[in-house]
């Protein structure tokens, strides 16, 4: 099922509120990560770059096929050749299963623009599952600030400490939070 309010505006408007590499460096994701799932890639925004920051392969999910073609077709006309697709839906057993087969080396998970989702709690359960010993998931959301120009609506749109709350009861330590200026914030956490 698709998450509530997670579709995506035109990708030149969506590409204007990031700074993806020094976001993801920013964000621990460097060599010493085996794999890196990205949750919800969309279009690519974050998955591509982080091709060329970790040392093995990135496996890019997005439960809308269109999004997954957009990222299909940015990869044909590059050189790119550790980078994975599923177009699934994370919220099922399926799904995860397929991502338990890789757990031994999954280091890094990114869950960006994406815990507003019905069941938070239900998605981080299922990350925490995935991941290796000692993995790290990246939280990157909207602030929680009406003004943003855009982003979910403001009652299901989390503040970092609701969810620094749920990752604890999840078993996730918090590792770092930043800004991420001028719309975001982001949350590292340690399995
Ligand atoms: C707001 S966009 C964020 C895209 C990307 N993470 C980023 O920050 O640039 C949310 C993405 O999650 C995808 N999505 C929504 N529900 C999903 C689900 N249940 N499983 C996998 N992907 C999902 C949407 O199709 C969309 O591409």
């Amino acid at each position: 099922m698709k998450y509530r309010e997670s579709g995506m505006p035109i990708e030149e408007l969506w590409q204007s509120f990031f700074n993806p590499v020094d976001t993801l460096k920013q964000m621990d994701v460097d060599k010493n990560i085996r794999i890196l799932i990205d949750i919800g890639c969309g279009y690519g925004t974050f998955l591509l770059p982080a091709t060329e920051l970790v040392s093995g392969n990135v496996i890019g999910i997005d439960v809308d096929e269109k999004m997954i073609e957009v990222c299909e077709n940015k990869i044909q006309d590059t050189s790119i050749s550790n980078v994975h697709l599923i177009n699934g839906d994370i919220s099922t057993e399926d799904t995860i299963e397929q991502l338990k087969k890789y757990k031994a080396e999954i280091d890094y998970i990114t869950l960006f623009n994406i815990l507003h989702c019905e069941k938070p709690l239900y998605l981080l359960q299922s990350v925490y599952d995935v991941l290796n010993k000692n993995g790290k998931i990246g939280v990157i959301h909207w602030n929680h600030e009406e003004t943003t120009p855009r982003g979910p609506s403001m009652k299901i749109r989390p503040k970092p400490e609701t969810i620094i709350e749920w990752a604890s009861k999840i078993g996730f330590t918090l590792k770092n939070q930043i800004d991420l200026p001028p719309y975001h914030f982001g949350l590292v956490f340690v399995k």
